[in-house]
């Protein structure tokens, strides 16, 4: 269980990209939602990553396979940064967030002072938090992969909100100096898709003409959860567990000593297996 300065607290979250824009879901996971299969309000959501303008990205909505792949056992996705912009968000999404009973957790990504504006825009509403999207393997920037400004975007967001922030990192990341300079900044870490190339090195990745894309799920695991492990080995700040793919998965990453998961890409392959394990796990705990 993780606590938010704010008193928010969280045991399982969805992923930014896993429910849209909103925490309620893509279109195409809507038929889950209407049988029962996929319940949003059991999870603390991140949105899909916002940028200050519209970002194109590689997401086309009429051929979503061109930047997305589903392997055995996981997802290989070079979407990138798609989306409309924190105005629209702010203008369409933002306001109906109290009607919703889905705590949401708003990604943003950008320079220190394009973070710090949106930080700013979004003061106005019910969130239970921000985060720094500081690991996209897939951005065409790789400046946030710079460790004095990923602090330096953690200290320009939190001069501008009033919100808890989660800092989501990357396994190419120097992680014990970025871990020392967010230790009173961030209230907790998550942790992006693994670079295709570090994943695997020898292999040609199915969307090497999009730079490879990141490797996400069952086969990011070691990864992702070595980079887990590392994390609460340096720091006492919460670490959100994520590429849980199996109900057993809970238990194991949360002994590497993660205090909530979060599901990713298990929503593509799997729409229905989050919902049906957190019902399964707050059942047996009865
Ligand atoms: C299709 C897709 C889109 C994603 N979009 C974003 C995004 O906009 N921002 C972000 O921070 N992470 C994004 N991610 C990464 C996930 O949030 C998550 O960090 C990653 O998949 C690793 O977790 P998992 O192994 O549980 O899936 C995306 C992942 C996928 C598969």
């Amino acid at each position: 269980m993780i606590r938010f300065s704010n008193g928010h607290t969280f045991e399982y979250m969805t992923a930014s990209g896993a429910l849209s824009f909103d925490g309620k879901g893509w279109l195409w996971e809507q038929p889950w939602r209407w049988i029962g299969l996929l319940d949003p309000t059991l999870f603390t959501s991140v949105t899909k990553t916002l940028t200050l303008r519209p970002t194109e990205g590689n997401l086309r909505w009429y051929n979503p396979f061109r930047c997305l792949r589903l392997v055995r056992g996981g997802v290989v996705n070079a979407v990138g940064l798609s989306n409309p912009g924190i105005d629209w968000w702010c203008k369409k999404i933002g306001p109906s967030l109290n009607s919703t009973k889905i705590p949401l957790i708003v990604s943003i990504f950008g320079e220190p002072e394009e973070l710090a504006e949106m930080a700013g825009m979004l003061n106005g509403f019910d969130l239970a938090g921000l985060e720094i999207n500081a690991s996209c393997p897939n951005a065409e920037t790789y400046v946030l992969q710079d460790t004095a400004r990923v602090i330096a975007s953690c200290e320009a967001v939190k001069t501008n909100s009033r919100l808890p922030l989660i800092l989501k990192v990357s396994v190419t990341h120097d992680i014990s100096q970025i871990v020392k300079g967010a230790e009173n900044l961030v209230e907790a870490i998550s942790i992006n898709s693994i670079p295709w190339a570090v994943a695997f090195p020898n292999r040609r990745s199915p969307l090497e003409i999009l730079g490879g894309g990141g490797v996400s799920g069952k086969i990011a695991q070691p990864f992702t959860w070595g980079l887990v492990k590392k994390l609460t080995e340096l720091t006492t700040i919460p670490v959100i567990g994520p590429s849980v793919w199996d109900f057993d998965d809970l238990e194991k990453v949360r002994s590497l000593g993660a205090k909530a998961v979060s599901f990713g890409s298990i929503f593509m392959c799997h729409p229905w297996r989050p919902t049906l394990y957190v019902r399964k796990e707050l059942k047996q705990r009865v």
